[in-house]
């Protein structure tokens, strides 16, 4: 088997492509593109995390944000006058693969310990309090990993509140704490850790094991009593409470200043597109560009939703010849994405050159791009098309700075913001879509009567399922339109025709997908409907492939 490493794929899903696009094309004028962040916000009650490196971070942060309150993940040597504009309420330490006791272990930095800030360290972060503070730890006898209960000494510290007892907790560690650290005490053991919970009158607190997994049932709520009753947060972290901030931002950051953004039809371009328009209205110029290889429909619901239902104006270019004419006689699945890309950027461009002097470029970037391209740029998915499309840069004139309203939200805030912006609920639990569009669902040549038929099927494809009830419940569902012909019979002739494919699948970050186990009920609807309403089908097949091995698109 042929490995391939020179993938034009993005593990990301969603609209961020054609964002990434235009992010290509400023770095390729020559210099860095982003000349004024976005800044971050402040004023908002904040939990730190500081980061040892656990594979379980961005899951911390999960949790105290489903609290309702707002908290950022920082690199753990963060200096303080990074961290004090934040307004923190208390500091988590991360758990971390490293020991405390070996060369250029890394350790929480003083203003932790001097700031009388609440803190909780998490594993490695419960060892470094301890290490710091004046206690020991040593290899444990054994790694401890998985299940184990725990038993509370001390019923009354407000970190238990509603804690039974014992309870599961999930223990993920080689090293332990021998020794407390002057003025702590144990507050909760398990069988193989007598320190599962450590404590002092300081409001520092250590825990052996993983509160933030879902292995440990009674972690959230001790996540909720340590930020609501250790660091006294109000939960104000509320979707109208971050327009109304965000709002406020933009309009501090563009001033008088114009702004074009690209719509997708997906949902961080939209919420992105609607928050910058409620803080400049018409100094808001969308985009939004048919390139031909969209689902049926698709182009007028996105033209609809925004001028009719929310009044923004959207530029529409009908692009479908410009794109569909590049694409003529190309197969390669690689070489299609690239020629959609630079395509894309040209009438960008154009565009843009139309409009006159433009200052500011919105991008629906999201929490997880920042951390990952923060923490291993080699994972961002612009920086890997980045890497690969062959995109010219924006004309010298735009020197755009960037307005990114989503930089601290998880998707499931963007879409929380978006109904709360008043998004059509269709839109905000959109599937993901590839920015490639059905270019990648073509087998072989993409021509228009070939999207056409793709079109037909795919529409019974999503419309069964919907009426199935499904559709939320499943990441992706749609029709491939293969190159295999097959011979069949319908009616009183033989026929030659084209196979579809029906794909599928469960997942939840799209690394990794399960083919749904669809009703078998379902699938011959789904058949029967395709063979007998879309002409040039004659056989239709369901994929029964895991990602990995194969990959959730065809191509
Ligand atoms: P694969 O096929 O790699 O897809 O398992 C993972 C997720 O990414 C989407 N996908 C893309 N999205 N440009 C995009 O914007 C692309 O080139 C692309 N390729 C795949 C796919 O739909 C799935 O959600």
């Amino acid at each position: 088997m042929q490995s391939d490493t020179k993938t034009h794929r993005i593990s990301t899903s969603d609209d961020i492509e054609v964002s990434t696009y235009l992010g290509i094309a400023q770095s390729l004028q020559g210099e860095e593109q982003v000349t004024k962040e976005t800044p971050p916000l402040s004023g908002q009650e904040t939990i730190i995390i500081l980061d040892f490196g656990s594979q379980y971070s961005m899951l911390i942060a999960r949790r105290i944000r489903e609290c309702h309150v707002y908290c950022e993940i920082l690199p753990h040597d963060t200096p303080w006058e990074k961290v004090e504009p934040l307004n923190p309420k208390g500091f988590i330490l991360s758990g971390g693969p490293a020991s405390v006791y070996s060369e250029n272990a890394p350790l929480a930095p003083t203003y932790v310990y001097e700031k009388h800030l609440p803190v909780l360290g998490i594993c490695y972060g419960m060892q470094a309090i301890a290490h710091q503070l004046g206690g020991q730890v040593t290899p444990g006898d054994k790694h401890e990993y998985g299940h184990a209960v725990l038993h509370l000494d001390v019923q009354e510290s407000p970190l238990f509140a509603g804690l039974p007892p014992s309870s599961p907790v999930w223990m993920s560690h080689g090293d332990v704490v021998s020794k407390l650290p002057p003025g702590f005490r144990a507050l909760a053991y398990t069988e193989n850790s007598p320190l599962a919970v450590i404590g002092n009158n300081d409001d520092i607190f250590g825990l052996q094991f993983h509160p933030e997994v879902t292995h440990t049932p009674q972690g959230t709520q001790l996540i909720q009593n340590f930020v609501y009753k250790v660091c006294g947060c109000s939960g104000n972290w509320t979707p109208a409470q971050f327009i109304t901030e965000s709002v406020d931002r933009i309009r501090e950051q563009v001033k008088d200043g114009k702004v074009v953004c690209a719509l997708s039809g997906g949902v961080d371009s939209a919420v992105t597109a609607m928050l910058i328009y409620k803080a400049i209205g018409d100094n808001l110029t969308c985009f939004f560009i048919n390139n031909g290889l969209l689902r049926r429909e698709e182009p007028e619901r996105v033209l609809d939703t925004f001028e009719h239902n929310l009044s923004v104006q959207v530029v529409y270019v009908e692009a479908t010849d410009r794109f569909l004419d590049r694409l003529q006689g190309v197969v390669d699945p690689e070489k299609k994405r690239v020629i959609i890309g630079e395509e894309f950027i040209h009438i960008f461009e154009e565009e843009a050159e139309k409009l006159g002097q433009a200052d500011f470029l919105a991008q629906g970037t999201v929490y997880p791009d920042v951390i990952e391209s923060s923490s291993s740029p080699e994972h961002k998915a612009s920086a890997r098309i980045k890497s690969h499309h062959n995109v010219g840069g924006l004309p010298e004139r735009m020197k755009l700075n960037l307005v990114e309203p989503l930089r601290y939200l998880f998707k499931d805030e963007v879409r929380e913001v978006g109904l709360a912006l008043g998004l059509p609920e269709e839109m905000i639990w959109r599937q993901p879509f590839p920015g490639p569009g059905l270019a990648i669902r073509v087998i072989g040549e993409v021509t228009r009567e070939r999207l056409e038929i793709l079109r037909s099927a795919d529409w019974i494809v999503m419309n069964e399922v919907k009426k199935a009830k499904l559709y939320g419940e499943l990441w992706q569902s749609f029709a491939v339109l293969t190159d295999v012909k097959s011979v069949g019979v319908q009616g009183d002739f033989r026929t030659y025709g084209y196979l579809i494919a029906i794909r599928a699948v469960n997942s939840t970050d799209a690394m990794t997908a399960n083919w749904a186990r669809l009703p078998y009920e379902l699938l011959d609807r789904m058949s029967e409907r395709i063979v007998n309403e879309v002409p040039h089908i004659n056989r239709v097949v369901y994929d029964i492939t895991g990602k990995p091995p194969s990959t959730i698109e065809w191509e």
